[in-house]
């Protein structure tokens, strides 16, 4: 099956790296113009100015929406795919081993960066022809197993799941579809941030530590991979996926089943 997305545009968070720069690439095969929005300025410059002149670089903090909104104002984006996200660096279990405090952060950019991103792009998505236009929230299993790992960020991620449904209705009168994406175990910085953060990181390397997670969790006992979550957004913004809305594409290695 190919799938070309010629002449149309889509906006990723967190561009710059890991499952939003494999998001980012698969875009660009697909033949679509990218929008990369990170808080990277840096490496979004090298991925530009490696591209054919179909990336530009949209230095942002998703966690600020006066500047989003504004550099978001008059775009095209016919996809947008929310991929950002920080965790906090710490472990929870049990939760009160954090403060209040620590979920702030996380709050505002893991879901609050999503929302302001939502916000920011309606105006472009909402503009010209919407049949063909479609969002993309990237949420976790983090979000529908009650992960005790980092309580701000579970939190964070079931709550996209639930602004996505709402979305997804609010939007489908105007054709656009809206979903979420739900990794499993990733090789990136954020998921090697959280073997750091663990009582495991003094006594096990990390591929140690995810080798026995990963068997432990999930029927597959495999990596994912950054590309598979490239594949699936195009899938989600083509026509083919022209019936899906509302969802939760769990690709997890069987981590999450759905009734
Ligand atoms: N890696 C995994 O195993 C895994 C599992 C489940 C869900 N996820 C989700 O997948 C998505 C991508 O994560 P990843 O693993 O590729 O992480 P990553 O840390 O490799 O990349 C995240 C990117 O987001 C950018 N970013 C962070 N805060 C930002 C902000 N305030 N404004 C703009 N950009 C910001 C970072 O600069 C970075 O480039 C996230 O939503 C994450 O929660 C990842």
């Amino acid at each position: 099956m190919k799938i070309s997305l010629e002449g149309q545009t889509a906006l990723v968070t967190g561009a710059a790296r890991g499952i939003g720069l494999a998001i980012a690439r698969a875009f660009l095969e697909a033949g679509a113009s990218v929008l990369a929005l990170d808080r990277d300025a840096a490496a979004l410059e090298a991925i530009a100015s490696a591209a054919d002149g179909r990336v530009q670089a949209m230095p942002l903090d998703v966690a600020d929406y006066g500047p989003l909104s504004e550099a978001l104002a008059d775009r095209r984006i016919d996809h947008l795919v929310c991929a950002a996200a920080v965790g906090s660096g710490k472990t929870g279990f049990p939760f009160w081993r954090m403060e209040p405090a620590d979920w702030d952060r996380v709050l505002g950019v893991t879901l609050m960066g999503v929302v302001n991103t939502v916000h920011a792009s309606v105006p472009a998505l909402l503009a010209g022809e919407t049949e063909r236009k479609s969002v993309l929230l990237v949420s976790s299993v983090a979000g529908q197993i009650g992960s005790p790992t980092d309580p701000p960020y579970s939190a964070a991620k079931a709550a996209l799941i639930s602004f996505a449904q709402v979305a997804a209705k609010d939007l489908a009168p105007h054709g656009i579809r809206v979903n979420a994406l739900s990794p499993g175990m990733v090789r990136t910085d954020l998921n090697r941030s959280v073997h750091a953060a663990s009582a495991e990181a003094g006594s096990t390397d990390y591929e140690e530590w995810a080798r026995e997670k990963i068997r432990r969790v999930a029927p597959l006992a495999r990596w994912q991979e950054p590309e598979e979550f490239g594949a699936m957004s195009v899938y989600l913004a083509s026509d083919h996926a022209r019936n899906i809305t509302g969802q939760t594409l769990n690709i997890d290695g069987g981590q999450v089943m759905h009734a």
